[in-house]
């Protein structure tokens, strides 16, 4: 037996998987991705690596946008209506999706990377910028192939509540990788980005009408109602 359960209703949750289920009939149109990556630097190959994937998920029918962290201020040291701070909060709204494509610098995400993520709130004034928004992570390194940072991000994506798809590209020595006009060499490294592009505009084609039904928590209905109980 199961403790007293204000707020579950065993019934409408099988309303709400039934109506999930149908909603797959909704209009299509383009995936919606937003694309993030964490460095500065002129010729970085982490943003080659994000150019890359977005020609890619272009090519797959998706409508997509390049955040340039360029400008923005570092958390808390500007206010959240900063013009840059604005620009990421926003198209984290508008995305259905999104790629992070980090460098590895001392066995974790950069600070780029990390600031960009905690600029968006998980909530705000009932708005949730990353909540059930499906998420492919990327990580380029100087040395031989590792995965420090795309393991920094899997916990990064699952704070921020997205669904961080299963595939992910590691790109070691990545300047090795890339030509003088920025474009990736064909090799199975690349093969790979295009699985795990390929892979993101599946997922997020079919969990998109699902969004809402599969965020729909216990125990933030339970706080609502708290809440409303206590304004009547
Ligand atoms: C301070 C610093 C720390 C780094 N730490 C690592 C590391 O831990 N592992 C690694 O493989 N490469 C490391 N690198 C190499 C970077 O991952 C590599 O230069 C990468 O291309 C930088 O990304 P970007 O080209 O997008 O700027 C480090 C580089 C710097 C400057």
């Amino acid at each position: 037996m199961t403790q007293s359960l204000p707020n579950v209703d065993p019934q409408r949750m099988r309303q709400d998987l039934a109506r999930a289920l149908d909603a797959t009939d909704q209009p299509p149109h383009a995936p919606r991705i937003l694309l993030l990556y964490g460095s500065l630097r002129e010729r970085s190959y982490s943003r080659m690596l994000t150019l890359e994937a977005e020609r890619l998920l272009r090519h797959f029918g998706a409508d997509t946008r390049v955040f340039h962290a360029n400008g923005l201020p570092l958390p808390a040291d500007a206010e959240p209506d900063h013009p840059k701070v604005r620009e990421l909060r926003d198209l984290s709204m508008w995305s259905e999706g999104q790629v992070w494509c980090s460098p590895e610098m001392h066995g974790s995400v950069t600070g780029v990377m990390k600031a960009q993520v905690d600029w968006l709130p998980l909530e705000m004034g009932g708005i949730r910028p990353t909540q059930g928004r499906t998420l492919a992570l990327m990580q380029v390194s100087g040395g031989s192939q590792s995965f420090n940072a795309l393991n920094s991000m899997r916990i990064l994506g699952r704070w921020m509540r997205m669904f961080t798809i299963p595939n992910q590209s590691s790109v070691p020595k990545a300047y090795q990788e890339f030509d003088d006009d920025g474009r990736m060499r064909q090799s199975p490294l690349y093969d790979r980005v295009v699985d795990v592009m390929e892979e993101l505009v599946r997922m997020t084609i079919l969990l998109r009408p699902h969004s809402a039904t599969l965020t729909d928590r216990y125990s933030e209905r339970l706080g609502e109602a708290e809440r409303s109980a206590e304004q009547a």
